[in-house]
């Protein structure tokens, strides 16, 4: 375990921005999260990963993760490949269950949850996909049109204005009639992006959602996704590597090494962070 300092309540309050007044600034904050067994988290907490231990086989790769996440905040988790960032975040929406711990969302217990509850859930949450998850055989228009038309009893009318307006929503109102192979990829991140709100949800899910592209797209892309926190209250947590990417999106930041969440706290606080692997990450 690394060093950390005694921050006694430094978790930023909502809304506040890092400030030179402020005392927190910039120091590592450990994850509240309560024990298991201890019953749901407050309300304010919309996501809450208590110790979490994950196995395939003879390889551990969860091994006691925790983190909680604030209704309205976007958390981001770094940490180096194979560390087990996209196998956290499959807990989140039960694409995984735990061999032990408890994932709670909205409340509930999401690997307790079967039938209609977990197909609700589902639909409350966006997940990008890191291959943007697009069929490239159909246009955009049509992808759009193929998932509204089985999860939401819209009318066609409605569902050509929720793309619609979808699509403008990412500046990419054009490409409706285009296929996945004619975008560039950050056309196609925006457009993952897209699907992944056009039913409108609570959470977003993000899986590295701005790897291989240019640093003006990783701005566009981030800059998005703080928009969707800000003009509609989404609550996310998005897997990254790229800086630029976390320093505008995250509101707290995590490192997970071996299985576990080592650091927590705001960005720059990690980024000074004395833990050799964290400076290793980092090149500090
Ligand atoms: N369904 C699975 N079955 C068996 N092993 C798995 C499964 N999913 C993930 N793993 C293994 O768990 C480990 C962590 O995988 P994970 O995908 O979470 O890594 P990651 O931190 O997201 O890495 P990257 O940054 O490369 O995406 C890897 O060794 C991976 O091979
Ligand atoms: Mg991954």
């Amino acid at each position: 375990m690394a060093e950390r300092a005694a921050t006694g309540g430094a978790q930023r309050p909502r809304g506040e921005q890092p400030g030179e007044d402020h005392a927190g600034n910039g120091e590592l904050a450990p994850n509240r999260v309560a024990e298991v067994g201890s019953g749901p988290p407050p309300e304010d907490t919309i996501i809450e990963l208590r110790d979490l231990h994950k196995s395939f086989g003879d390889l551990n790769v969860l091994n006691g993760a925790s983190l909680a996440v604030e209704k309205g905040t976007s958390a981001v988790v770094m940490g180096g490949s194979g560390a087990g960032k996209s196998v956290l975040l499959k807990h989140i929406v039960k694409l995984l269950t735990p061999d032990h711990g408890e994932p709670w969302v909205k409340g509930k217990r999401v690997d307790e949850m079967t039938g209609d509850e977990l197909d609700d859930l589902r639909l409350s949450i966006g997940y990008l996909f890191q291959g943007g998850a697009l069929f490239d055989s159909m246009s955009v228009e049509e992808n759009m049109n193929f998932f509204l038309n089985r999860h939401t009893d819209l009318s066609e009318g409605e569902r050509t204005d929720r793309i619609e307006e979808t699509l403008s929503w990412v500046n990419l109102a054009d490409t409706a009639p285009k296929f996945p192979a004619e975008l560039s990829g950050g056309q196609q991140k925006r457009i993952g992006l897209a699907r992944a709100i056009i039913l409108q949800p609570e959470i977003l899910l993000y899986d590295e959602p701005t790897t291989g592209l240019d640093p003006v797209s990783v701005r566009t892309v981030s800059e998005l996704i703080v928009r969707l926190r800000d003009e509609r209250g989404i609550s996310s947590v998005a897997i990254t590597h790229d800086l630029l990417c976390a320093d505008i999106i995250a509101d707290r930041a995590h490192f997970i090494y071996e299985g576990e969440i080592i650091e927590s706290g705001s960005l720059e606080a990690l980024e000074r962070s004395n833990h050799p692997v964290l400076r290793n990450f980092f090149g500090s």
